[in-house]
This record gives structure tokens, C-alpha cells and sequence, in this order.
């Protein structure tokens, strides 16, 4: 007998991943660069399911049936391609490598180029829910042929998580299509987090209110349109105690928060393409800014309101629920079209609804709301924006006096919320009949003579600006 899939690395997601293919009937391959994890591996979770423990990689990729379907769960960058480099030459045409960590897209093109040019089929597979979502059930972006989705589709739909009996799994495009929607799953992550941290901050530093009655804000949150796995967690650390000190384990924890990198490259391929992804980036930029211990330390005296609210707590709970929705939906928003722009660059043909349906389950941004960004993309697969789609058009227009009044609220008492406004400026941005920018092209036309055009005639013009400012065209 031998093995349907292998997997390679055995730290925590790839132990979690063999587990959960071991545990539904499909006969696994283990290896690990040193054995002891794998001997572990088997000691330990051994009767989950049918284990084939490899010592070395030829052993490994020998007990594979063919074509050979082998998951590489390791370090992105480096030794992701030092794994290649050395199972590639074990395998054959038609064999195909999965990369379930989190590449960067272009090295996943680059990698996918080179082996195609072996035969071998490279999958760089986004896998999103952490040690849980592994083992129970993760939300798995594979990109890659077709053709290996033919293979490896029915087997990574098998472990994935369900949401109405649909799997949290799809083939999302050729090459790094797949690491890139996850990739931008995780900017959006990010900006969800900092929007949840920032309504956070304005209850407990604007409303007065402890951690404790914070936690019980977020459940009855949960309850509603917010639902969503990430308000459910934060609710849990928010009523967490720290046993060392008695004091709320928020209170305990240094506040720097740290990155690896997902989000940034969100961010930097987001500038590349031209797309706004405003939220995205405030949210890296918070964290950054967090980080930044010595400059914090060099401007604590700077001037500031410091205080709550005299208005009673409640008024700023509302609200605050109604700007973090709004401002959720701007997050999405953007993060979709930066999935349309990805696609219309490379030519992937992502279809977003697609990606909402499988980020419904599984990964860290699963939400309620989910269902409606399907439905919205599933009416207008061309949708320029979930801002424009009824639902979400509707519950802007609801929440926006609200979102206002929030954003109004931080800036008078000191309370960053560079979410919630950059999300409002990039609203009142799409909406504005006249932008400003008209006069950044004349200050352009006027240093550097870079042209414009006009409303009423086709054409570029420029002013002369140093002789007597009549309109030339150019
Ligand atoms: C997921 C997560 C995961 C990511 C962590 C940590 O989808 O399961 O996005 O892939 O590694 O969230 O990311 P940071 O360390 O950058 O916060």
C-alpha cells in the first residue's frame, strides 16, 4: 500500500494538516528534516489514521502513490526553496509539490515557472485558521494547473472546513493566484484587527468602561451583524485575567505588536497596482508605529486632550458598533478590488465570490457578513465595489451618522483611530462629485509642466506659467 499525499515539516501546521488528512481516511506520508518529529508524530496521533513515517526524503517520495502528491509545510522564503531543491529531482512529470505556507506570490510564480519546465506541477496553496483550522478544518486557497486541482481538489476540499455543506476550498487561479488572495486575506486580517482594537480603545479610554464589560459588549456583537471569528476572540482575551497579577490580561501585555510580513506585502503590492487598500495600510502602519518603542518614548509630552466622555457610555457603545461596521465593509471592499486588480494583472480570472464563499469557514476572517459579500458578487461578478452593492450600500447609509459622530469623538479626546477615519475619508473620497485633485495636476502642470486635461475638450494642456499663462496644447 501506499501513501495518497505526503507531507513535509512537521512543526505545528504541518503536524495539524497530516492529522486531519490521517483522520479522514486518507493514507498519509510524514517526514520531517529531523526524524524525531516524525517518530513523534506517529507515537503520538499514530492511531488517528494510516501513517507512512519516512526517515529520509527518498524513502519519503517512495512511499507516494503516483503521480505524487507532496505538501510542503515550511519556513516562506529560503527553506521553502531549499525543500524544492531537494525533492524535485526525486520526482517525476506529472508529480505535483503544494506549498501550504505563506510565500510571497512571486516567488510562487517564479517556483511554479521552474518546475513546469520539469513537468512538475507546483501548488502554492494558501491555508488559513491556524493549529485548529489545520486539524479541523482550515479555509485552502490552492493555486497552480487545473490539472492538479483535478488531483489534489477533491482531497484538500475533504479536509477543509464546510459552511452549509460547501467546502472552504476552490481552485483560485493559475501559478501564485492562490498565495495571493491569501496574501490579501491576511491584509484584510490585519485591518480587521485594528479596527476591533481601535473600537476597543474608545470604549475603554472614551466610554471608561473595564475590559471585563468590554468582553460582554463583544459577545452581544458577536450575536449580530459583526458575527465573525475574530470578534469571538477578542472577546475571550478581553475577559481573560492574568493569573501572575489578578489584572486584566490585556493590561499585562506589552503593546507592540508584532508582524511577519503578510501585511506589508499586501500594502506594497497594493501600491504597485494602484489600488487604495487605505485600511490595510493604517493597520501596518499602527503596528509599526506601536513598535516603535524609543520614538514613543521621545514623545510622550506631546500636547493632547486626555479624559473620557461625560456622555453616558451607551450613546458611544451604538456608535461605535455602527462605525465598525462601516468600516469593515470599506476594509473588504478595498481588499476586493485589490483581488481584481491582482487578477486583471496577471491574468488569473479570480472570481470574487468564489473567494467569499471559501473565506466563509475555516480562516481567521470568517464573518457572517460573508454570505452577503457572496451574494453581492454572485449578482455582479464585475461589481467596481461592495460599497455599490445594495446591501452593503444600504447599511453604509445607516451606519455613516454614527461613523461620523466616532470619528469626531477620537480626534477630540486624543484617541487614535486612524481605522475608522481612513476608512471614512476613503468613503467620502469615492463619493466627492469634485476632488481636490484637480488642483494637485495644476501645481504639477505649474513645477514640472506634467499637463492636464480638461472637462470640456479632449487633449493634454499646459499653462505657461513663467511667460504670460496663456493655454497651450500639448
Ligand atoms: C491565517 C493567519 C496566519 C498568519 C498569522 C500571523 O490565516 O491563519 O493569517 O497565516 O501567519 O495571522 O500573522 P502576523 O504575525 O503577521 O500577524
Amino acid at each position: 500500500e501506499l501513501a495518497r499525499i505526503g507531507v513535509t515539516g512537521l512543526a505545528v501546521m504541518g503536524r495539524n494538516l497530516a492529522r486531519n488528512l490521517a483522520r479522514h481516511g486518507h493514507p498519509v506520508a510524514v517526514h520531517n528534516r529531523s526524524y524525531s518529529r516524525t517518530k513523534e508524530l506517529v507515537e503520538e496521533f499514530g492511531h488517528e489514521g494510516t501513517f507512512f513515517p519516512a526517515e529520509t526524503a527518498e524513502q519519503f517520495v517512495a512511499s507516494l502513490e503516483r503521480p505524487r502528491r507532496l505538501v510542503i509545510m515550511v519556513k516562506a522564503g529560503g527553506p521553502t526553496d531549499a525543500v524544492i531543491d531537494e525533492f524535485a529531482p526525486l520526482l517525476e512529470p506529472g508529480d505535483m509539490i503544494v506549498d501550504g505556507g505563506n510565500a510571497h506570490f512571486a516567488d510562487t510564480r517564479r517556483r511554479e515557472a521552474a518546475l513546469r519546465e520539469r513537468g512538475i506541477h507546483f501548488v502554492g496553496a494558501g491555508i488559513s485558521g491556524g493549529e485548529e483550522g489545520a486539524l479541523h478544518g482550515p479555509s485552502i486557497m490552492p493555486g497552480g494547473s487545473p490539472e492538479s486541482y483535478e488531483a489534489l481538489g477533491p482531497l484538500l476540499e475533504d479536509i477543509s472546513a464546510k459552511v452549509d455543506g460547501v467546502p472552504c476550498c476552490t481552485h483560485v487561479g493559475p501559478d501564485g493566484a492562490g498565495h495571493f488572495v491569501k496574501m490579501v486575506h491576511n491584509g484584510i486580517e490585519y485591518a480587521d484587527m485594528q479596527l476591533i482594537a481601535e473600537a476597543y480603545d474608545l470604549l475603554r479610554r472614551g466610554a471608561g468602561m473595564e475590559p471585563g464589560e468590554i468582553a460582554e459588549v463583544f459577545r452581544g456583537w458577536n450575536e449580530g451583524r459583526l458575527g465573525s471569528y475574530l470578534i469571538e476572540i477578542t472577546a475571550e482575551v478581553l475577559a481573560h485575567t492574568d493569573a501572575a497579577t489578578g489584572k486584566p490580561f490585556v493590561d499585562v501585555v506589552t503593546d507592540q505588536a508584532e508582524q511577519k510580513g503578510t501585511g506589508r506585502w499586501t500594502v506594497q503590492i497594493a501600491l504597485d497596482l494602484g489600488v487604495p487598500v487605505s485600511g490595510i495600510a493604517e493597520a501596518v502602519f499602527a503596528r509599526s508605529l506601536s513598535g516603535d518603542a524609543g520614538l514613543r518614548t521621545a514623545a510622550r509630552e506631546l500636547p493632547g486632550p486626555s479624559g473620557a466622555l461625560a456622555e453616558p457610555a451607551y450613546s458611544l457603545v451604538a456608535d461605535v458598533e455602527q462605525a465598525l461596521y462601516a468600516s469593515k465593509i470599506v476594509a473588504y471592499a478595498q481588499g476586493f478590488n485589490q483581488i481584481q486588480a491582482g487578477s486583471a494583472e496577471y491574468g488569473w480570472s479570480i472570481d470574487p465570490g468564489a473567494m467569499s464563499t471559501i473565506w466563509r469557514g475555516g480562516c481567521i476572517i470568517r464573518a457572517k457578513f460573508l454570505d452577503r459579500i457572496k451574494q453581492a458578487y454572485d449578482a455582479a461578478p464585475n461589481l467596481p465595489s461592495l460599497l455599490v452593492d445594495e446591501y452593503f450600500l444600504d447599511a453604509v447609509r445607516g451606519a455613516q451618522d454614527a461613523w461620523r459622530r466616532v470619528v469626531v469623538t477620537a480626534t477630540q479626546l486624543g484617541i487614535p483611530a486612524p481605522g475608522f477615519s481612513s476608512a471614512l475619508a476613503y468613503y467620502d473620497g469615492l463619493r466627492a462629485e469634485r476632488l481636490p485633485a484637480a488642483l494637485v495636476q495644476g501645481q504639477r502642470d505649474f513645477f514640472g509642466a506634467h499637463t492636464y486635461r480638461r472637462v470640456d475638450r479632449e487633449g493634454a494642456f499646459h499653462v505657461l506659467w513663467g511667460g504670460d499663462r496663456s493655454e497651450v496644447a500639448s
